[in-house]
């Protein structure tokens, strides 16, 4: 079973955030209660092609473990070793062994067929559960599919739900249909932006992407985020959402900093007139009140990247507020949907994750599904 355990490790290598590893927990209990077991793999992080300690799968180990209290997990240190092809064989019904991490070898991200084929001896039945590596063509997560016939390979119950949240967004939503997008990039959101134009009723614009916007328009940004390559693609992106009948909503205050630190001095600004020297670091005060209430009077919601930079606490009142009018709105009846990545870190920040319909473990795959990009890991299984 592929699984994605790329999660946040601190100093001590505990896990910060174990959302990809509780997710995964249904499909492997229903293979365990099922009399089968399960061989577990996984990357972590982005190791030069070699072991390195740091990115050892052991780290996760105790944070997998407590969601098996009754049945210990194995662990080979090597993802295609003899010992790892002897750990997996011995394995008796209700057994768990998790593999080191496969990008210990360069074979995995190349997609290297000898290497996809070595994995598929670990297992007589191939499941892909790692939603968030969907949009990699590696050798565990698309090259390997070959090896099975159509009988023995499939989704996990994570994968499952991943495409039926996103599908359901974007085709046949109730309405009024919101996308809340934001993060630094304008550049990173251009597809998404052009794709959600069709489906959409509301786009709410925010972050650091907003002032290319608001420079296009015509607005001074200080020293604001700014991606000049962008300037055209932002007009025609208005545009093109104007002949669509989809309302994009830009921020009219935000809150500007003297420089980029945590202590910065800051102020309310408009936003088409950000004094020289100073930065938008979130969305003013106006702007939460419009915002929340077009989120608040929507039926199906979007957010994908935060407001502003909510890792400072003087300018995460923004991206914290969006995420109150979403659960708010979800309290009200509401289906919203947070893409993975940051917003997915600020609405577990934000203490509301219970309070959204779907968070997804998928950061650049959810952004890819949500283009409309075919992804390598379901497409290997599919086709
Ligand atoms: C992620 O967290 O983005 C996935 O686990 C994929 O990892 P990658 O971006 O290093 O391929
Ligand atoms: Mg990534």
């Amino acid at each position: 079973m592929r699984v994605d355990f790329n999660v946040p490790l601190n100093e001590t290598f505990q896990v910060t955030d174990d959302t990809r590893i509780s997710s995964a927990v249904s499909t492997i209990q229903k293979i365990l209660n099922d009399g089968g077991s399960v061989v577990l793999m996984s990357h972590l992080g982005r190791p030069k092609g070699g072991p390195e300690a740091k990115y050892s799968l052991k780290h996760i180990l105790p944070a997998l473990q407590s969601y098996f209290p009754d049945q210990k997990i194995m662990f080979a240190d090597d993802c295609i070793s003899d010992d790892a092809f002897e750990q997996s064989s011995q394995l008796k019904s209700g057994e768990i062994l998790l593999l080191e991490n496969l990008r210990f070898y360069a074979e995995e991200e190349k997609g290297n067929p000898e290497f996809a084929k070595k994995l598929s001896r670990h297992g007589n039945i191939y499941i892909n559960d790692a939603f968030g590596t969907a949009h990699r063509e590696h050798a565990s997560t698309a090259t390997i599919a070959k090896y099975f016939d159509t009988e023995h390979k499939g989704f996990g119950y994570l994968m499952a739900a991943e495409v039926e949240n996103a599908t359901k967004l974007l085709h046949g939503a109730e309405k009024p249909v919101t996308a809340i997008v934001g993060g630094a990039k304008v550049s990173d959101k251009i597809q998404l932006l052009e794709r959600l134009i069709d489906s959409m009723d509301n786009i709410l614009i925010g972050g650091g992407m907003a002032y290319t916007f608001l420079s296009a328009l015509g607005g001074k940004i200080g020293n604001s985020l700014f991606e000049p390559d962008y300037v055209e693609l932002a007009l025609k992106i208005l545009d093109k959402a104007k002949n669509n009948n989809t309302a994009i909503y830009l921020p009219t205050d935000n809150i500007a900093a003297d420089k980029f630190a945590p202590d910065a001095l800051s102020q309310v600004v408009d936003s088409y007139h950000i004094p020289d020297g100073w930065m938008g670091l979130d969305i003013g005060p106006k702007t939460i009140e419009a915002f929340s209430a077009i989120i608040k009077s929507s039926k199906t919601i979007l957010w994908n990247g935060p407001m502003g930079v909510f890792e400072f606490d003087k300018f995460a009142t923004g991206t914290f507020s969006v995420a109150r009018a979403l659960a708010e709105a979800t309290d009200a009846g509401a289906f919203s949907l947070i893409g993975g990545g940051d917003s997915a870190s600020a609405i577990n920040k934000s203490g509301l994750e219970d309070r959204v319909s779907f968070v997804s473990t998928g950061g650049g795959a959810m952004l890819e599904f949500l283009e409309g990009k075919e992804l390598p890991g379901i497409k290997a299984i599919t086709t």
